[in-house]
C-alpha cells in the first residue's frame, strides 16, 4: 500500500529489495489514503481492507496530501491508516531510533549526546483520545461551537502494551519507561497503576514513569538512557517525530504496527511530503528499513532482514545519500539511485 506523496517512490525501492531477497513473494497493491479517495471515495476501500487481512503483511508507504486538516474526518487520508490500524488490531508500533555512525553530523544534537544512540518508541495504536467517545465538534446553546474529544484506555489495552513493552526490553538492554500525565489526567493514572503492576511480572527488566514533558526533555538531554519508552497513542505520535530527528533524518526510520499473531504492517516513520513527490529525491531508507523489519517480524526470516540491513549500512559506508541526509564530500543520489545502490550491495554480499 504505497500512498500519497513519496510514498509510492519509496515503496518502488523496497519492492526492488524485495524482488531480489525474496523473488518467490506474491505481492499484490492496493489503494489507499488519497488514492483511495480518487479511485473509491474513501480512504480505506473495503476491497484495501480485505487484501490486507488476507496478507501475511503489509508494507505502507504513506498517506496525506498538502491541505487536509480541513476535511471532515472520513474524508481525510490518514483516517484510512487509523482504521486498517485499529480493523486489524495492530497495538504495539515500534518505532525504532538509532544512530548510524556515518550521520552523526546530520543530527541537529551535538555528536556526544546522540552518538550510539538506540532506544524503541513503543507507541500504543489502538486507543487514547485517537478513537475514544464522544467525539465531534457540537454547537452549545448559546451557538458557539466547540470541539471535543476523549482520552480513554480500558486496563486491558494498557496491559497488553505493557506486556509488549517488558517483552521487548527482555530482548534489548532490559530498561522500561513508561511515559505518561499521570499528574493531570485519570487515564494516564489508570496508566501508570497497570504499567507498574504488569512490570512486576518481569523484576528482572527495570521500569521507570515520566511525565510526558519531562520525557520530551530528557529526550533532547540525555537520549541514550533510554532503552524502552512506551507510552499512548497520543504522546507516541510526538515522541516518535522528535526521536526520529535526533538520529539527523526522519527519512531513515523505519516501523513496525503489530498485533496478536504475526502479521504486521510497516511503514517509514517519514510523511507523505507532498511538497518533495514526484522528484526523485526522498530517503528510499525508511521504507527499506521497514521492509527488514517485516522479514523479522512478520516472515521470520531473521537471515535476510540482517542482509538488508549490512547492505543498507554498507552504501551508507559507501557515502551515498539522499538529499535530506547529504554532507559536503559524500555522494548525493536521488531516490531511484539509492534503491538500486541497496540491491547492488546486497548482490555483491552474495557473491562474496
Ligand atoms: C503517524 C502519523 C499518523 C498518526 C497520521 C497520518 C494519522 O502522524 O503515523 O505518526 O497520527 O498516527
Ligand atoms: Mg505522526
Amino acid at each position: 500500500m504505497a500512498g500519497d506523496g513519496i510514498g509510492p517512490e519509496v515503496v518502488a525501492q523496497a519492492v526492488k529489495v524485495l524482488r531480489h531477497v525474496l523473488p518467490q513473494a506474491e505481492t499484490e497493491e492496493a489503494p489507499v489514503g488519497l488514492a483511495g479517495i480518487e479511485t473509491r471515495g474513501v480512504p480505506l476501500p473495503d476491497e484495501t481492507l480485505a487484501l490486507a487481512k488476507r496478507a501475511d503483511a503489509i508494507l505502507f508507504g504513506a498517506v496525506g496530501g498538502p491541505d487536509e486538516a480541513s476535511l471532515p474526518r472520513e474524508q481525510r487520508p490518514g483516517t484510512g491508516l487509523l482504521k486498517l490500524r485499529k480493523e486489524l488490531t495492530l497495538f504495539a508500533n515500534f518505532r525504532p531510533a538509532f544512530m548510524f555512525p556515518e550521520l552523526i553530523g546530520a543530527s541537529t544534537l551535538k555528536p556526544e549526546i546522540v552518538d550510539g544512540l538506540d532506544l524503541v518508541i513503543l507507541r500504543e495504536l489502538n486507543g487514547d483520545i485517537y478513537f475514544g467517545e464522544p467525539r465531534g465538534i457540537e454547537t452549545g446553546p448559546s451557538g458557539e461551537r466547540y470541539g471535543i474529544n476523549t482520552m480513554r484506555y480500558t486496563e486491558s489495552e494498557v496491559e497488553r502494551i505493557a506486556h509488549a513493552a517488558f517483552q521487548a526490553a527482555r530482548r534489548r538492554r532490559g530498561k522500561v519507561c513508561s511515559v505518561d500525565k499521570a499528574n493531570v489526567l485519570e487515564t494516564m493514572q489508570l496508566w501508570r497503576e497497570v504499567m507498574t503492576r504488569v512490570g512486576r511480572e518481569y523484576p528482572d527488566v527495570e521500569l521507570s514513569h515520566l511525565f510526558i514533558d519531562a520525557a520530551a526533555m530528557t529526550l533532547m538531554r540525555a537520549p541514550k538512557q533510554f532503552d524502552v519508552i512506551v507510552t499512548g497513542n497520543m504522546f507516541g505520535d510526538i515522541l516518535s517525530d522528535a526521536a526520529a530527528m535526533l538520529t539527523g533524518s526522519i527519512g531513515m526510520l523505519p516501523s513496525a504496527s503489530l498485533g496478536l499473531d504475526r502479521k504486521g504492517l510497516y511503514e517509514p516513520v517519514h510523511g507523505s511530503a507532498p511538497d518533495i513527490a514526484g522528484q526523485d529525491i526522498a530517503n528510499p531508507l525508511a521504507a527499506i528499513l521497514s521492509f527488514a523489519m517485516l522479514l523479522r517480524e512478520s516472515l521470520g526470516l531473521e537471515d535476510k532482514a540482517q542482509e538488508v540491513e549490512s547492505a543498507v549500512r554498507s552504501v551508507l559506508a559507501g557515502g551515498y545519500r539522499t538529499a535530506d541526509i547529504y554532507q559536503p564530500g559524500t555522494h548525493r543520489v536521488g531516490t531511484e539511485e539509492m534503491g538500486d545502490a541497496v540491491v547492488q550491495a546486497l548482490q555483491a554480499r552474495r557473491a562474496a
